[in-house]
């Protein structure tokens, strides 16, 4: 019997490579997986990290593009009670108080961006991520990890329209 030099040796057969092949194919493809989890961990990680970096003046004017939002009848908010608004492309709060004075800010938490809002039983505003809260008329950071207080915006009535304003500087 004579060998075929082309021949293959044993074991290293058609399945063999088709083996190895899908072998590097599960590893390729485990790297992809890996590769894309890890890029959406580090997105993940990175924004919030970034944001609190730029905490501050910086956000307060990223993206709000308005100076003044109009939302409504100051009469349709009642005492002890807030609501959060779109102030531009930002998230924004306004908060009426027993004796019927006006607080607004942007509703961006100071920590990591969170977005905000009343707690009308308490009377205080909260934040969901990390239990952040802040006095609800000054906007003053009085418990957990934000580490200032919130970006206050001006509230006005105008012929019994809620008239939200930025601050100037
Ligand atoms: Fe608000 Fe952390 S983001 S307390």
């Amino acid at each position: 019997m004579t060998h075929d030099p082309k021949e293959k040796p044993e074991g290293d057969t058609d399945d063999a490579e088709a083996g190895e092949g899908a072998l590097i194919t599960r590893r390729r493809f485990a790297r992809a997986v890996l590769g894309t989890a890890t890029a959406g961990y580090s997105v993940a990680i990175a924004y919030p990290v970034t944001r609190y970096l730029l905490s501050g003046a910086e956000i307060a004017d990223e993206g709000t593009q308005v100076s003044e939002v109009s939302i409504g009848k100051a009469d349709d908010l009642n005492p002890r009670s807030g609501k959060n608004f779109a102030f531009g492309s930002r998230p924004a709060l306004i908060v009426r108080d027993a004796g019927g004075n006006f607080a607004a800010f942007l509703a961006t938490c100071t920590h990591l961006g969170c977005t905000v809002a009343l707690d009308p039983k308490a009377f205080i505003i909260r934040c969901p991520c990390h239990g952040g809260t802040y006095d609800p008329m000054t906007g003053k950071n009085i418990g957990g990890p934000p580490p200032k207080p919130l970006e206050p915006l001006h509230a006005v009535i105008e012929t019994d329209k809620l008239v939200v304003r930025k601050r100037k500087a």
